[in-house]
C-alpha cells in the first residue's frame, strides 16, 4: 500500500538524536541577542515559535566562538562560560515543548565588522587574498590559528553544557572555516594553504577539537559550500574531499549549500523558481549523497513546497529538509503540512527580512501577504 504521509513529515535520526520530522529550520540569523552577544527573551521566544510550529530541528542563527568573529548586529554570542546559564533555561524551554536543538558555531573572519569588535585587527586567512576590502586585516599566525581552533571547542563544550542536542559547524558561506577552504582567500604558503589537504587542516582541526570537547556521543554536523560559485574559489571536487574526510572522521550530518556573500550567485537567492527548479543546490546534495554513503545529507536553498521537499527524500537525494525563509515567513509551516493543509510556503524569497534585522528588533518577513508580522507569534 502507497505510503500516504509525505516523506518529508516522517522522523529522522541525525547520530543519537530522534527528529520529529525532516524538516529543519537551517541556520539563520535572528538579530535577538543584546548588543553583548547575550541571549533574550525574544531570541527564546522565537525557538519556542519554531518548536510550537513542529520543526523537527531548530538551528540557532551563527553564535561567535570568539569576539574576533562578530560579524552582525545583535548576533548570539558563545564565547564565554557566562553565557551558559541564560542558554540553559532556553534549551529546557525548548525541551519542555519536545523540541530539538542545535547551535551553529561561526567565525566571521575577513567578515567581521570593526565596529562590532571594538576595531581590532580583522582576522584574515591571508592578506594576499583578493578581498582586500578591509583596512585592518592581518593575517593570521600560527598562535592565532591555535587559539580560534580551541575557541571553537570550547564554544561546543559550552553548547552541549547548555542543553543543545547537537552543534553546527559553519564551513560555508565565506565565513573563516569557508575562507581557509577557498583558494581565492586562502594564499597561505605554510601547512594550512596551497593543496585541498592543507586549505582543510583548519576545518579538521576544529572539528577534532570540538569532538574531543564534547565526546563521541554527541552530534557535530557541518554546513558547507559545494562550491564557492565564483570563478577562483572552492570547487566541488574539493568540497567532496572534504566531506569525506569529515566522515571519516564521524561528521553525523552535512548540509550542502554554497556561494559567498555579496557574489552573484550567493547562498541566499531570490531568483527561487517553481516546483521544476526548486531546491538550486539539490543537484549537489545529490552528488554529496552518491559521494558520501551513510552521511545524512540535508539539502538546503529554495525548497517551498512539500511535494519538492519529499520528492528529494524519495528520489535518496537527501535525508533532511532545510528551510531559511518559508521560517521566518511563517513559523508553523511545518504544522500546517503536518495538517494536511500542502499548500507551497508563502515566502516570496525576497530576503528583505534580513535587512528588517538590522533595524534592532529582529528579523521579519515584510514580503508575502498573510505572512507573520512579526516573530513573537507564540502559539501555545
Ligand atoms: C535572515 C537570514 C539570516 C541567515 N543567517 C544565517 C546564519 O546565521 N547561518 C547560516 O549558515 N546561514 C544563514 N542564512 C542562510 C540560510 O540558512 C539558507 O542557507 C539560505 O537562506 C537558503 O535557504 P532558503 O531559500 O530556505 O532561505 C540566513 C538567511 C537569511 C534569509
Amino acid at each position: 500500500m502507497k505510503n500516504t504521509i509525505p516523506s518529508v513529515l516522517m522522523p529522522g535520526q541525525i547520530g543519537s538524536i530522534e527528529i520529529k520530522n525532516r524538516l529543519i529550520r537551517s541556520a539563520t540569523w535572528e538579530g535577538l541577542a543584546t548588543k553583548e552577544g547575550r541571549c533574550t527573551e525574544a531570541l527564546c521566544r522565537l525557538w519556542e515559535s519554531l518548536v510550537l510550529g513542529e520543526v523537527g530541528l531548530v538551528i540557532t542563527g551563527f553564535c561567535y566562538v570568539h569576539p574576533s568573529g562578530k560579524t552582525t548586529p545583535y548576533m548570539l554570542g558563545i564565547d564565554s562560560d557566562e553565557q551558559i546559564p541564560g542558554l540553559q533555561e532556553i534549551c529546557k524551554r525548548i525541551h519542555r515543548l519536545g523540541g530539538k536543538i542545535g547551535m551553529q558555531l561561526s567565525h566571521g573572519g575577513l567578515y567581521a565588522r570593526p565596529e562590532l569588535i571594538g576595531n581590532e585587527t580583522i582576522k584574515a586567512v591571508s592578506v594576499e587574498s583578493r578581498q582586500k576590502r578591509r583596512k585592518l586585516q592581518a593575517s593570521m599566525s600560527i598562535e592565532e590559528i591555535r587559539e580560534l581552533v580551541h575557541s571553537f571547542g570550547q564554544a561546543a563544550g559550552r553548547a552541549k553544557h547548555a542543553g543543545f542536542d547537537l552543534v553546527q559547524l559553519q564551513a560555508g558561506h565565506g565565513y573563516l572555516i569557508s575562507q581557509f577552504l577557498s583558494p581565492q582567500t586562502n594564499r597561505r604558503t605554510d601547512r594550512y594553504g596551497g593543496e585541498i589537504q592543507n586549505r582543510a587542516r583548519f576545518l579538521l582541526e576544529v572539528y577534532e577539537e570540538c569532538k574531543g570537547c564534547v565526546g563521541s556521543d554527541f552530534p557535530i554536523i557541518a554546513k558547507i559550500n559545494c562550491s564557492d560559485c565564483l570563478a577562483g574559489g572552492l570547487e566541488v571536487e574539493d568540497s567532496i574531499w572534504v566531506a569525506n574526510e569529515l566522515r571519516s572522521r564521524g561528521i553525523d550530518a552535512l548540509e550542502v549549500s554554497g556561494g559567498v556573500h555579496g557574489a552573484e550567485n550567493g547562498p541566499i537567492r531570490k531568483d527561487v523558481g517553481k516546483e521544476k527548479e526548486e531546491g538550486y543546490f539539490s543537484t549537489h546534495a545529490r552528488m554529496f549523497k552518491d559521494k558520501l554513503g551513510t552521511v545524512p545529507i540535508v539539502a538546503v536553498g529554495g525548497i517551498r513546497t512539500i511535494e519538492r521537499a519529499s520528492s528529494l527524500l524519495d528520489a535518496n537525494g537527501a535525508d533532511f529538509i532545510a528551510l531559511s525563509r518559508p521560517f521566518i515567513c511563517e513559523p508553523s509551516l511545518a504544522k500546517r503540512w503536518h495538517g494536511g493543509d500542502h499548500t507551497r510556503s508563502k515566502c516570496v524569497s525576497c530576503s528583505r527580512c534580513f535587512m528588517e534585522g538590522l533595524k534592532g528588533a529582529g528579523i521579519r518577513c515584510v514580503g508575502a501577504s498573510g505572512a507573520n508580522p512579526g516573530l513573537i507569534v507564540v502559539e501555545k
